[in-house]
């Protein structure tokens, strides 16, 4: 009787051992880490917020941007110009606003001069497509 109940525990224990290595194989990988700003992104944070529970600040909420309608925030007071920009942010309308506002929609109320460095702009657009919270 002994013999076969420890017989039946170390099958069980197999079958437990079995079962924990399928469930890690199976597991989805953890969540990677929020992805860290790049440096230059601080200037931004003086006018914007990126979480959309913290509202507006002196600019719209960059939340969810990627993916979004310019200037289509129905409780943001935008420009005539974004409003009238007509396109959606990606990486490359992210990269070239942030590259060089004025340029990329003439008329724009954001006081910022640009990057000026497309490496940079670029870094800072990958990083606004990851905000999402
Ligand atoms: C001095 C304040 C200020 C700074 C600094 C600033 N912004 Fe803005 N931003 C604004 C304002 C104001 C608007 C609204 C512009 C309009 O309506 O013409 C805006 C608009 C935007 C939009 C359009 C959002 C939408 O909903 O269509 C994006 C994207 C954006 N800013 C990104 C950035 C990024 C990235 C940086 C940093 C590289 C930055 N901003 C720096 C004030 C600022």
């Amino acid at each position: 009787m002994k013999f076969v109940s420890m017989l039946a525990a170390a099958a069980a224990a197999t079958a437990f051992m079995a079962a924990a290595a399928t469930a890690s194989l199976a597991q989805v990988p953890a969540p990677a880490a929020p992805p860290e700003p790049p440096g230059e992104f601080a200037v931004c944070t003086a006018c914007h917020e990126t979480i959309a529970s913290a509202g507006h600040s002196l600019g719209p909420n960059l939340s969810g941007v990627g993916g979004r309608k310019a200037g289509s925030l129905p409780d943001y007071e935008y420009s005539d110009a974004m409003k009238a920009a007509d396109r959606t942010w990606d990486a490359a309308t992210l990269q070239a606003f942030v590259l060089d506002p004025a340029k990329a929609v003439p008329g724009n109320k954001m006081d910022y001069a640009g990057t000026g460095n497309a490496d940079t702009a670029k870094a800072i657009a990958d990083y606004l497509l990851t905000l999402k919270n």
